[in-house]
C-alpha cells in the first residue's frame, strides 16, 4: 500500500513536472553530495575544527584572511574533482524539455552548469569567482591560487566571489528569483535543509502565488509540512525517476 501510494505520488509529480508552464526549481548542498561535496549541516559538515557557517563570514576574513583562503581553496580544490552526478544530470534533462526553467542554486560548485544547465542563478556566488576586496576588479578563475592571492590591478588582497553570511546577495539576482518565483506555476526544491534566508522562503513565496511546491530531500525539513509535495530519498535516485521520459 505504502509502496504503491509512492508509485501514485511520483506519477503525479512527473505529470505537473511535464505540464509546468513556468517550472522554477531551488537546489542546495544535498544535490551535491552524491558527487562528493560535503553538505553544510550534519557531521559531514565539518572542515578541520572550524564549521562553515563560522568560517562564511566578512569578519572571519578580515581577522584571518590567510585561514579562509585555506579553507575556500581547499574546497575549490576538492570541488574541482567532483563530477556532476545523476541528480544535476536529471535536472539539465528537464532543462532542455522545458528551456524557460529558471534553476535557482546555493551551491557554489558550478556542477549543474557543468552538468548543462544553461539558465542557473548562483544565489550564494561561486567558488570559481574571485572578487577585489578594494576596487570592482573580478575575474572567472579555476587554477591553483597562492595563500592570499592579489588583484592584479590594484594589488589589494582578493577574496572568493561568493556571500557570506550577513551579506547582500549579488545586485539583481534576488529581485529576479523573486518575479521568477512569484510567476512559477511548479516549483522543486531538492536537497536544501531550508534554514538559510532567503532562499528558505522562496517556496513560501511560490505557494503564495498559486504554484504547486514539491521538495527532494534525503529528510524532512522545516519547510516539509507546508509542501504540497515530499519525497524523501537521495536526490541522485528521485530526480531521474521523475524526469525519465519526460
Ligand atoms: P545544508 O547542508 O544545510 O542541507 C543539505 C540538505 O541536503 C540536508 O537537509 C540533507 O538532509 C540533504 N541531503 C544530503 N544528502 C542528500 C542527497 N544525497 N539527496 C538529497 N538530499 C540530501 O545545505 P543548504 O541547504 O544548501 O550558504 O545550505 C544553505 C546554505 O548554508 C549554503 O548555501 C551555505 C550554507 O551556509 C553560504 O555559504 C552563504
Amino acid at each position: 500500500m505504502i509502496a504503491e501510494n509512492l508509485i501514485a505520488k511520483m506519477q503525479t509529480v512527473k505529470a505537473l513536472l511535464s505540464g509546468a508552464r513556468s517550472l522554477v526549481v531551488l537546489t542546495g548542498a544535498g544535490v551535491s553530495a552524491e558527487s562528493g561535496v560535503p553538505t553544510f549541516r550534519g557531521t559531514d559538515g565539518l572542515w578541520e575544527e572550524y564549521r562553515p557557517e563560522d568560517l562564511a563570514r566578512p569578519e572571519a576574513f578580515s581577522r584571518d584572511p590567510e585561514l579562509i583562503w585555506r579553507f575556500y581553496n581547499w574546497r575549490r580544490e576538492l570541488v574541482g574533482r567532483c563530477e556532476p552526478n545523476p541528480a544535476h544530470l536529471a535536472l539539465a534533462a528537464l532543462e532542455r524539455q522545458a528551456p524557460e526553467m529558471l534553476l535557482v542554486t546555493q551551491n557554489v560548485d558550478g556542477l549543474h552548469q557543468r552538468a548543462g544547465n544553461r539558465n542557473v542563478l548562483e544565489l550564494h556566488g561561486s567558488l570559481w569567482r574571485l572578487q577585489c576586496t578594494v576596487c570592482t576588479y573580478e575575474e572567472e578563475n579555476r587554477t591553483d591560487l597562492p595563500p592570499l592571492p592579489a588583484c592584479p590591478r590594484c594589488n589589494n588582497l582578493l577574496r572568493p566571489g561568493v556571500v557570506w553570511f550577513g551579506e547582500q546577495l549579488p545586485a539583481g539576482v534576488l529581485s529576479t528569483v523573486l518575479d521568477t518565483v512569484a510567476k512559477a506555476d511548479v516549483m522543486l526544491v531538492a536537497g536544501t535543509s531550508s534554514v538559510v534566508q532567503p532562499a528558505a522562503s522562496l517556496a513560501h513565496v511560490a505557494k503564495r502565488s498559486g504554484a504547486v511546491t514539491i521538495e527532494v530531500n534525503l529528510e524532512p525539513t522545516h519547510n516539509t509540512g507546508f509542501m504540497d509535495f515530499a519525497l524523501h530519498g537521495r536526490a541522485g535516485e528521485i530526480l531521474p525517476q521523475l524526469v525519465e521520459g519526460i
